[in-house]
């Protein structure tokens, strides 16, 4: 499998280093990644983290500037593409069909392949435009998964609440995971 991660400026780019850290484990499994220049600020401001520790995990680094590199063609085949967390430009650009880094390039080119598109939006409250553009996206084909956490499976630490969300993505992807603990309605289990 092969896929391309894409962390841009939103909040939350914890979600996408424990997205690269979880596939980066997986046998089988190719991750190349493009971090925008917002995405590595945000890297550096909610993380204390040098983006050149996250690039390791990947197996391939592109810089976010050069359209030039295999994921501005249709040619490149990919499995699926996930943009972990999706700035609400990023997501407006790629709605309206701009193409002017190589993140939304390359989302552009997963929406006329028909690939598998996921846009993890983080952004409260939302405008109307944000709105229409994730139901645009939605009507394309694109899997509109927000960073919204849940709290059925009792969480008990931020950790708990990041894997959540990791693990809906991972259950998009098709991948097997237990990053958090499935709803199971115990009022439904035989009285002991
Ligand atoms: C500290 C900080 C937090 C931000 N959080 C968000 C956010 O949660 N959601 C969002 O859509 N934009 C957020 N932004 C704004 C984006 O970083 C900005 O729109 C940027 O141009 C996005 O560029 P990119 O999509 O190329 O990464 C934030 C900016 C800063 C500095």
């Amino acid at each position: 499998m092969k896929l391309l991660l894409c962390i841009t400026g939103a909040s939350g780019v914890i979600y996408g280093e424990r997205l690269l850290e979880v596939l980066s484990k997986k046998e089988g499994v190719k991750v190349e990644l493009i971090v925008s220049k917002a995405g590595k600020n945000l890297l550096k401001k909610e993380l204390d983290t040098d983006p050149r520790e996250i690039y390791e995990m990947a197996d391939e680094v592109y810089d976010p500037e050069d359209l030039d590199s295999p994921p501005s063609s249709g040619s490149s085949l990919y499995d699926s593409m996930m943009i972990v967390p999706c700035s609400m430009s990023s997501l407006s650009k790629i709605a309206s069909g701009i193409s002017d880094n190589l993140i939304t390039r390359a989302a552009a080119v997963f929406l006329k392949e028909n690939r598998k598109l996921i846009l993890t939006p983080r952004e409260t409250p939302m405008t109307t435009t944000w709105l229409k553009n994730m139901y645009e996206l939605s009507a394309e084909g694109a899997i509109v998964l927000p960073t919204m956490p849940a709290f059925y499976h009792e969480p008990d630490s931020i950790d708990d609440i990041v894997n959540f969300v990791v693990g809906k993505i991972l259950d998009s992807l098709d991948i097997d995971n237990s990053m958090f603990r499935r709803w199971e309605n115990k009022d439904l289990r035989p009285s002991e």
